[in-house]
């Protein structure tokens, strides 16, 4: 997974991605959003903001900043965000690895579905973590490996294929949490079978 073949993979999904990955995705969005617990002028960011799919569920009053990657996400999300006329809303051109924010800067970060698509997800969290206030919020969504054997199974003949499929299939839950000190609030399953999962982790930094 490098960089130029990540923007290649979702320059050729940005104009299916909403039609293939809205419906299925949508309930960890919801999710992850409604355990914000919102209030009057939090800071919100959220990494890999893809096409935006997330951004109806931010309450008017949050200031939130969307930051991409792919400028071909980001064209549709602009489209998403004038066509519901939201002015809450921010979007940069930027790589999550290399975050152009202050330190302790948000109130709220949320990355996902995007930490088994960047090329290094423990570089990204040290630049979450970095620009999340102290005792601030993260939100992690996404697919881990799965135990069972047939779903294991097949992840780890995927993997070969990663840089095609634009994610990394096998992808461990417990080193995640481990490599990146995260203080869990909460993890929980979500989506169809429980395949996601969600983690809410506090920024323990002093
Ligand atoms: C599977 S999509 C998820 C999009 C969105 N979060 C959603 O809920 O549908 C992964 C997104 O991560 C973005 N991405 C991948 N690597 C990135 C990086 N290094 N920095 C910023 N965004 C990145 C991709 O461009 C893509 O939009």
């Amino acid at each position: 997974m490098d960089e130029s073949s990540i923007i290649n993979t979702y320059r050729r999904f940005s104009g299916a991605y909403d039609r293939i990955f809205g419906r299925i995705f949508e309930q960890g969005r919801k999710e992850v959003v409604g355990r914000m617990s919102c209030r009057n002028g939090d800071r919100i960011l959220e990494v890999g903001i893809g096409t935006g799919l997330a951004l109806n569920y931010y309450p008017f009053f949050t200031q939130v900043y969307g930051i991409d990657i792919s400028p071909h996400m980001l064209a549709v999300a602009r489209r998403h965000i004038e066509q519901a006329g939201l002015k809450n809303i921010s979007l940069s051109l930027m790589d999550a690895q290399k975050i152009c924010f202050p330190d302790n800067f948000f109130d709220k970060i949320s990355a996902m579905y995007v930490a088994t698509v960047v090329p290094d997800p423990q570089v990204m969290m040290d630049e979450i973590k970095r620009v999340s206030k102290p005792g601030g919020d993260i939100f992690i969504l996404n697919h881990f490996s799965n135990s069972h054997l047939v779903p294991g199974l097949i992840e780890t003949m995927l993997t070969p294929l990663q840089k095609y499929l634009g994610f990394r299939p096998r992808f461990s839950k417990d080193r995640f949490i481990a490599d990146n000190a995260l203080d869990i609030v909460e993890s929980m399953p979500v989506n169809l079978l429980g395949y996601w999962t969600l983690i809410h982790a506090k920024n323990s930094k002093p």
